[in-house]
């Protein structure tokens, strides 16, 4: 596994991530022997969110942690706040507040190594979300923070109240789902493509320093896109590099993001302990320049 350090911590985290959004259906056995695999294979970087089965992501996370507190040494736990289901967002600092002590007290841990605004409060006041920060900061409760799903001057009116780097965006993106790296090779062009919807929120990241976090790699806006009939040519040229790397289409997939420059650090979902081992492997290889833009064809992109 390959490891970083984002700009500005002492973090050494994997450039392959853990979500645990999906965790609450799993038994406490098989959610041990999911997060151990994980970390076997070199993964030490989870991320929550207080929202995530109404928190029971967190409470689970929290009562396996209670059982193996040496696992809490090895690894960084990130968590996300500021959605408010079925009502809107609410970056408010009594909100704020609430929340984290909510995933401080479900992940049962003092300190909370990242929180991530999850979405953008179209009624943020940073002045606010700063002040919120700098409290949760020197009373030791959070490390560092970041944002989730911001375009780059929701990241710039923040940053600029905030004296704390904000360390990652995290984003949906994968051969499916590719947007803001279509507008970037259509650039000046009338097609559908060429829509700039993010800000140019990549080239943004990359020149502050900011990593990208890729969520949902594996979706398409038709669901899952592996084994999907509807994505029959990018299977296939999956299928090819995964034959020849000897890795898992899931791994593939991994590949892909992780030779894009900008060094994000994708997000996986699964559930699954077998896959998860798979899924590491990604990192032991590097797909040739040809390969990227393969992929990149066959999920349907245009190159003009
Ligand atoms: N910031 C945000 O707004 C946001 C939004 C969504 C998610 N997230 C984060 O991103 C993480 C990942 O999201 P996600 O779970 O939607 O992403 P994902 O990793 O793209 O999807 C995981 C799903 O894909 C299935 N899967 C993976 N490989 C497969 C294969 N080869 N064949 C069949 N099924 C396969 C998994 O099933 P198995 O469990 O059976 O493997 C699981 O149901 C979340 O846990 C969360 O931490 C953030």
């Amino acid at each position: 596994m390959e490891y970083f350090t984002p700009k500005g911590t002492n973090l050494k985290i994997s450039r392959i991530a853990h979500g645990c959004m999906r965790i609450a259906e799993l038994t406490d056995k098989e959610l041990d022997r999911l997060i151990k695999t994980s970390v076997d294979s070199g993964i030490n970087f989870f991320d929550h969110a207080d929202i995530y089965a109404g928190g029971l992501c967190e409470e689970k996370f929290g009562n396996m942690l209670k059982h193996e507190p040496s696992l809490k040494d090895k690894i960084t736990i990130q968590t996300k706040c500021g959605i408010v289901i079925g009502k809107g967002y609410d970056f408010r600092p009594e909100y704020l507040l609430s929340c984290v002590e909510g995933s401080l007290k479900r992940l049962g841990i003092e300190q909370i190594d990242v929180l991530l605004l999850h979405r953008p409060d179209a009624l943020c006041e940073p002045e606010k979300v700063a002040a919120v920060f700098d409290k949760l900061q020197k009373s030791g409760k959070v490390r560092y923070f970041g944002v989730s799903n911001h375009n780059p001057y929701q990241i710039e009116l923040l940053q600029k109240y905030c004296s704390q780097r904000l360390i990652f965006n995290q984003l949906q993106f994968g051969p499916a789902h590719t947007s803001m790296i279509d507008a970037g090779i259509h650039v000046n062009m009338a097609d559908g493509a060429a829509v700039m919807r993010d800000g140019l929120v990549l080239d943004y990241c990359r020149l502050n320093d900011i990593t990208i976090q890729p969520w949902s790699p594996f979706s398409s806006p038709d669901g899952m896109f592996l084994g999907n009939p509807k994505y029959k040519a990018l299977n296939e040229e999956i299928e090819r590099l995964s034959k020849k790397y000897n890795i898992t289409d899931s791994a593939v997939v991994l590949a892909w993001i992780l030779r894009h420059p900008a060094k994000m650090q994708p997000i996986v979902g699964t559930t699954n302990a077998k896959r998860i081992a798979d899924i590491a492997k990604a990192s032991q290889i590097e797909l040739t320049h040809d390969e990227w833009y393969g992929i990149y064809r066959a999920a349907g992109n245009d190159i003009p």
